[in-house]
């Protein structure tokens, strides 16, 4: 995928603030072509004064609060050592059965205070602003990425020297950390490791992150974080790019799905030669298929793909489907982004297929989703010209419950 593919991401309105990739890295052309995959950038005050729309200690205080949070989704390190989870963790069980482990937030806030790094995972799951940071970097990269808050105390050591096997973007939230990293070494390894001090020389970057900078770790890249003076939190944002097998074995995967290649052969035949042929037939196949595919449609079907694992969209959808039960005739509505296929009219009504429901419609309905294609914005009294009000806001409140119309904010 080329840097101009990604720099084609939008922004996303995380309805508290807007955060674009460029906000958190600067330059995205100088970002792709000099620090992605390659080496380490600090980018100072990168969201100065606007981080605490991202999340607060507080909304980190109500997870830790929630009854039956799983440990998987709160870790703890001392001495920069993981803490088994056992000692923070209880059963919740219901009458005698046992249900689940769940965090016990005294056991949690207890070991921060002896000095405990206490580590949110996935905090995309929970909160909003979190799932929204995910989304620019989903838009970017169309591959999923994670959200990790860190609270360390001050004074300590978060974990001892190492590398993940990911790519980290780490924004400052609150209070300072002092931070060293090293140059990745040649031939990275993937897979997470430690790393002794005394081998990894000197560092490439030491500095205290304030609130509001942000600090690229390419996938590998050596590190070690300390708060120092006073409680720090930061957000990693985790993300792993696909790489060229993971993308070229989606297409692979896609036209494997054509009818040619559903037969079950009889393997036992290899033996006398006969499957040796026939496998190769069924590879020039494929690489007729390959050499046939489009490349600029593929490469729109993987971002599509990729994007959409973000689980980002759809959001607020109960909320959407109760204000389509309120809908007054002077409700303001638009067409929304969910797509619609209208088809041709048989004389009085025309099909549409949304999400995968087939309807009719008059076609008095059908041309003023037409119209409302390029945008604009009507009543739903007179969503549908010709009839009663009444009528006009009924049909209106059923588009609207499909995702088709959506009410008009602004
Ligand atoms: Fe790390």
């Amino acid at each position: 995928m080329s840097a101009s593919r990604l720099l084609e991401a939008k922004s996303v309105d995380t309805s508290t603030t807007t955060h674009s990739f460029e906000d958190l890295v600067g330059d995205a052309e100088v970002f792709f072509s000099e620090h992605f995959n390659r080496k380490p950038l600090l980018h100072r005050g990168a969201l100065e004064g606007r981080t605490r729309s991202l999340v607060s200690v507080r909304q980190l205080d109500d997870i830790v609060a929630m009854e039956a949070v799983p440990p998987s989704y709160l870790r703890v390190a001392k001495d920069g050592r993981g803490v088994p989870s056992k000692a923070y963790t209880r059963t919740v069980a219901d009458r005698g059965a046992a249900l689940t482990e769940a965090v016990v937030p005294e056991q949690v806030y207890e070991l921060f205070r002896s000095g405990g790094t206490i580590t949110w995972n996935a905090l995309n799951h929970f909160l909003p602003s979190a799932r929204h940071l995910a989304d620019v970097f989903a838009e970017t990269f169309a591959c999923p990425s994670e959200v990790v808050a860190f609270l360390t105390p001050a004074g300590k050591d978060g974990y001892a020297p190492h590398h993940d096997p990911v790519d980290v973007y780490v924004i400052q939230i609150e209070g300072t950390k002092d931070w060293r990293v090293w140059e990745p070494p040649a031939g990275r390894h993937a897979e997470k490791a430690s790393h002794r001090p005394e081998d990894l020389g000197t560092p490439v970057i030491e500095t205290t992150l304030r609130p509001g900078d942000v600090l690229y770790l390419p996938y590998g890249t050596p590190h070690a974080a300390a708060a120092k003076a006073e409680v720090s939190l930061h957000l990693s944002v985790t993300v792993e790019p696909r790489r060229w097998r993971d993308l070229v074995g989606e297409t692979v995967q896609h036209l494997l799905q054509d009818a040619q290649f559903d037969g079950f052969p009889h393997l036992g035949d290899s033996a006398e030669g006969d499957g040796a042929a026939v496998l190769g037939a069924k590879l020039r196949e494929l690489s007729d298929a390959l050499a046939g595919a489009d490349p600029a449609a593929e490469i729109d079907r993987l971002l599509t793909a990729g994007r959409r694992r973000a689980g980002a969209g759809r959001s607020r959808e109960f909320e959407r489907l109760a204000s389509a039960d309120v809908l007054t005739p002077d409700t303001r509505l638009r067409r929304s982004a969910v797509p619609v296929e209208i088809g041709p009219s048989d004389g009085t009504k025309s099909g549409l297929l949304v999400n995968g429901h087939r309807l009719a419609v008059p076609d008095a309905v059908a041309d003023a989703l037409r119209g409302l294609e390029s945008g604009g914005v009507v009543p739903a009294a007179h969503f549908f010209p010709g009839v009663s009000e009444a009528r006009s806001v009924h049909a209106a409140q059923g588009l609207t419950r499909l995702g088709v119309l959506e009410t008009a904010t602004t």
